[in-house]
């Protein structure tokens, strides 16, 4: 994180807005857009599970970005201790948000870990056949015992050593250059995706809706989804809110960052849809497809670009989820250090010695241990569903229901308006969200879920 250095202020903050934009943009942008969007797309039947996806990015998520980030900026706390100088009846939201930001490590580093492997994979040109990439590579590394442990584990350490030493400002600078990269790259992939053969039946299938697919199953996937994908509901973005300035726009940066989000969301499915569909593959794969479909498209390339764009894309895939998990990781670590009294190295260790068990579980349920499931899911499956289906969702019940009803109108607008200098037209609007319409949408679409209702 970029932070000032002058003395004067008791807390650090971000030197320019473009500092906090991309550290939480570095947050939201993750293995959630490029890998977990596009095969929650080809599992849940495509165009309306991307619609509610995206109605759920510009209700739910719009307006709880703006909660967390007033609430952070205001506490200048991160979430406990945020919500327990607020209100300590709120104190457990914080408190799930961190067991979320804990399974969720549980689970991250092992998808984290294959996009390490696949960086090697391509440079040692072990991705150039068909019978390379259509399951050799990865059925054989995701199903197997240890090699897809050993990717974890020099996926998790990079973590430590980086969370450990406080170096994550180097990466948030890393990550300016790194995103727009990304960026361009999925838009060459793109272009290259969609000159493909019967690539517009992949686009049709993603944009246009059969509302027939529409289950209680598939809108609580897409919920999840938004709410994963934009590190919302779990006290994420009330941290780094908390080391925002009081002059800074919070509305404006409510919008700018779910657009960013959304845009490299949508354009990997539109690189990998497509061509999935072209190539044959089963869009219903799971985990598996971006690490599948991606180096198919980058052999129709030819050898040798084919390979160089392999390499910078994984390395890209890669840092973009290390800036993600970086953010997970302080979560549970700032909660062991400020609550709990523990020094930063103890906490870094000790927590990754616990979540480095869960990922070898969560590895191993993906092969030895698949036979173990959970209410029919695997165990990472398991972590992946309950933090996201399930803590996320109600952690942003709580902070909507807490901005809508308990902080305060005055006190609230004086938060997002910096004391009436920004103009907020549709406060009134944003309220009216927080106070019933998150809250309800969020509690329906749970219970549908779930199989309540
Ligand atoms: N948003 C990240 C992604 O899309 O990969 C994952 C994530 C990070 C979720 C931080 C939650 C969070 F607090």
């Amino acid at each position: 994180m970029e932070k000032h250095t002058a003395k004067e202020s008791a807390r650090d903050q971000f030197v320019s807005k473009a500092g906090f934009i991309f550290a939480a943009a570095g947050s939201a942008v993750g293995l959630g857009n490029v890998w977990r969007f596009p095969y929650l797309a080809g599992q849940n039947g495509g165009g309306a599970f991307v619609l509610f996806y995206l109605l759920c990015v510009i209700v739910i998520g719009f307006g709880l970005m703006l909660a967390e980030f007033a609430i952070g900026r205001h506490t200048q706390l991160s979430s406990v201790n945020a919500f327990r100088k607020l209100d300590k009846r709120f104190t457990f939201v914080g408190a799930m948000g961190v067991l979320a930001a804990f399974v969720i490590m549980g689970y991250y580093p092992v998808v984290g870990g294959w996009s390490v492997a696949y960086i090697f994979k391509s440079l040692l040109g072990q991705l150039s056949t068909d019978s390379q990439i259509m399951g050799e590579a990865f059925g054989s590394l995701a199903a197997g015992t240890f090699s897809p442990i050993f990717w974890t584990a020099v996926y998790l350490l990079a973590n430590i050593v980086i969370v450990i030493k406080g170096i994550s400002a180097g990466i948030e600078k890393a990550s300016k250059v790194m995103m727009p990269l990304l960026f361009i790259l999925l838009i060459i992939l793109v272009i290259r995706s969609l000159t493909l053969p019967n690539a517009i039946d992949g686009l049709k299938y993603l944009f246009v809706p059969d509302f027939s697919k529409i289950t209680g199953d598939v809108m609580l996937s897409a919920l999840g989804q938004a709410f994963f994908s934009l590190s919302l509901g779990m006290g994420c973005m009330i941290t780094y809110a908390s080391y925002l300035s009081k002059n800074e726009n919070l509305v404006q940066n409510a919008i700018i960052v779910p657009l960013m989000d959304t845009s490299v969301a949508l354009l990997s499915g539109i690189v990998i849809i497509p061509a999935t569909v072209s190539f044959g593959f089963d869009l219903g794969q799971g985990p598996g497809l971006v690490f599948v479909t991606v180096p198919a498209i980058f052999a129709t390339m030819g050898p040798v670009l084919g390979r160089l764009f392999g390499i910078i894309f994984f390395l890209l895939l890669t840092l973009a989820a290390l800036t993600s998990s970086l953010s997970l990781l302080e979560v549970v670590v700032s909660y062991l250090i400020d609550n709990r009294k523990w020094d930063r190295k103890r906490a870094v260790i000790i927590s990754s010695i616990v979540l480095f068990i869960m990922c070898i579980l969560a590895s191993l349920s993906m092969g030895p241990l698949s036979g173990f499931t959970i209410a029919g899911l695997n165990i990472f499956d398991a972590l992946d569903w309950f933090a996201n289906n399930l803590l996320l969702p109600v952690g942003g019940i709580f902070i909507t229901l807490y901005i809508g009803w308990f902080w305060g109108k005055d006190k609230v607008k004086e938060e997002v308006t910096n004391g009436g200098s920004v103009r907020f037209a549709i406060f009134e609007i944003w309220i009216f969200l927080c106070k019933f319409v998150i809250p309800v949408i969020v509690t329906l679409v749970l219970l549908s879920g779930i199989g309540i209702i």
